[in-house]
């Protein structure tokens, strides 16, 4: 099937393919743990203000430079950005696109592989009558792969399977219909598990405070942290991760819609879905739960170490209190809810290297996807043998945060002033159904990219402590949290052996990113040869 012939089906089938794509571990274990390390209630704020002036742009700057990308043929970020302004370079700036979305998928199936493990783990059983250190040991020995330890390479090949085989079934043959079957499961598992989070009350089943406990902690607004740019910080990333924006997953989607398909109400459905799932389910599971049984302190001590240690490590002792069927149920309706998450946004991961193959060398959506399949197991591996060297890690940080901020910020830069904010604006309003208010091509021109330069120096130069005085610039330095001194194993004993893994990670990230780009100067060079062959075919028809 060519690309060129695909698009959505109905509107419900592209709402909830939108909001599977955006829907994801993120809104449910990265979530919580942004808000509980950023002081709950302080988060809240920075959060919404962050969904409003980055969010809210950016899904339309995606949404329409996809849906005009795909009018032209154009279904992956090399060429949409070069759709945006003829000079070669911007064609080299999607490159930053298909490297985060490869980068993120690697490691994100490795993930919807631990959950589907898990799932199956809670229905046998498996964790019934273990101690809380017991199943936290469980999940270092399930992630030591080994001969003996087999499992999880087992999990990951057969999620990986999945997943190509969906996609090479296409957009509305595979991706659509796996989002109108698995989103409706989400929904219903969420809603379950947050009823039984809330309703927890304190003295049942060995519950120390009611479920409402931690809800009050997300939710009692606290105003101090207006000034601290480290919880801003936190808000956006966790803005743009949880909306899947900035390496162009959601312009690809977008490329598949219909000349009249209108973008303002879709993409503010989808994203108004995305927003719900988080903030409403998302933050009524792990936090109610876990500081139910664990209390306040104690929850933001653990998930000090992450939201996946939390709900791998801890979530099914949680589960086991409610005894029986119960928890049987409660472990399969997590795992289950987070593997259908995770499934349908590798999917969406899988799109930009996808429409790249089979736009540029005219592949069909099976040899793309078995392609990239290829790909994914070639990046993944590194990440699952050498899991307790960090390169997960690197790999969430380079391709999962830097590489996603830096699209995000270069997006927006080519649409409201390389490409010119007023044709963007037609781009956006054309067919709509729903006006933009038109604040919002102000916000689009000024405030989002003047924020993402700000905030994208921030990062870069971190002062120590989070010290922003303006004091702090006669003796600058550097926190080890900044992206340069990341760059430098600032604060990392030299002597540690770990290094080593890392700059391995870091060779093979910068390999691969350099061959994204060579591959992207031969496609242009194949689809340039073959529209010059087909242009003199068919002038030749014409004389003969
Ligand atoms: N939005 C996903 C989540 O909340 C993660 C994600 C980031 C993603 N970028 C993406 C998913 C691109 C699909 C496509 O977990």
């Amino acid at each position: 099937m060519s690309q060129q012939s695909q698009s959505w089906n109905s509107r419900v089938g592209l709402i909830l393919a939108m909001a599977g794509n955006a829907v994801g571990i993120g809104n449910f274990l990265r979530f919580p743990v942004q808000a509980v390390q950023n002081g709950g209630g302080a988060f809240i704020i920075p959060y919404l203000v962050s969904f409003v002036l980055l969010g809210i742009p950016l899904l339309l700057v995606e949404w329409s430079t996809g849906k005009y990308g795909g009018m032209h043929g154009h279904h992956s970020p090399p060429m949409i950005m070069q759709m945006m302004n003829h000079r070669k370079i911007w064609r080299y700036t999607g490159a930053f696109g298909i490297f985060s979305s490869v980068i993120i998928c690697s490691y994100y199936c490795y993930i919807e592989s631990w959950n589907l493990s898990y799932a199956i783990y809670s229905v046998l059983g498996v964790f019934n009558g273990m101690g809380e250190t017991q199943i936290s040991d469980f999940f270092a020995a399930y992630l030591n792969v080994s001969v003996d330890n087999f499992i999880p390479l087992v999990s990951f090949l057969f999620c990986m399977c999945l997943n190509i085989f969906i996609l090479s079934k296409g957009i509305s043959g595979g991706i659509e219909k796996v989002a109108k079957f698995c989103m409706p499961m989400l929904f219903i598992f969420g809603i379950f598990l947050a009823i039984k989070a809330c309703s927890l009350t304190a003295g049942e089943d060995g519950a120390i405070f009611d479920g409402t406990e931690g809800l009050n902690f997300l939710w009692t607004p606290n105003f101090d942290s207006l000034d601290n740019p480290k919880v801003w910080l936190a808000a956006a990333g966790q803005i743009f991760f949880t909306l899947s924006l900035g390496m162009g997953a959601i312009q690809c989607y977008a490329s598949y819609l219909q000349k009249e398909d209108d973008i303002a109400l879709n993409s503010m459905t989808s994203g108004f879905v995305n927003e719900f799932t988080e903030v409403i389910i998302g933050g009524a599971i792990l936090i109610p739960i876990s500081v139910g049984y664990l209390g306040v302190d104690r929850v933001v001590e653990l998930m000090q170490s992450g939201g996946l240690g939390l709900g791998f490590k801890t979530m099914p002792y949680l589960f086991e209190q409610w005894g029986g069927v119960l928890s049987a149920l409660t472990g399969l309706a997590f795992f289950g809810l987070l593997f259908f998450a995770s499934l349908t946004s590798t999917l969406a991961l899988a799109q930009p290297t996808i429409g790249f193959f089979s736009r540029s060398y005219e592949w069909t959506q099976k040899k793309s996807s078995i392609f990239f399949g290829g790909i994914l197991l070639v990046m993944a591996l590194p990440c699952i043998l050498f899991f307790d060297k960090g390169v997960f890690d690197e790999y969430d940080y380079w391709g999962g945060t830097i590489s996603l901020f830096f699209f995000a910020m270069i997006e927006s830069i080519a649409f409201s002033w390389v490409m010119g904010v007023d044709k963007g604006w037609r781009m956006i309003n054309d067919y709509a159904e729903l006006k933009i208010p038109i604040v919002f091509k102000y916000v689009l021109k000024y405030i989002t990219p003047t924020l993402f330069i700000v905030i994208f120096v921030s990062a870069l130069i971190k002062p120590m402590n989070d010290d922003w005085s303006l004091l702090s610039f006669s003796g600058w330095e550097l926190d080890n949290s900044a992206i340069i001194a990341e760059l430098m194993h600032k604060g990392v004993d030299p002597n540690d052996p770990s290094i080593f893994y890392l700059d391995m990670t870091r060779i093979l990230l910068l390999i691969f990113f350099v061959l994204i780009c060579v591959l992207i100067w031969h496609a242009t060079r194949t689809r340039e040869e073959n529209s010059n062959k087909r242009f003199t075919e068919s002038h030749q028809n014409t004389l003969e």
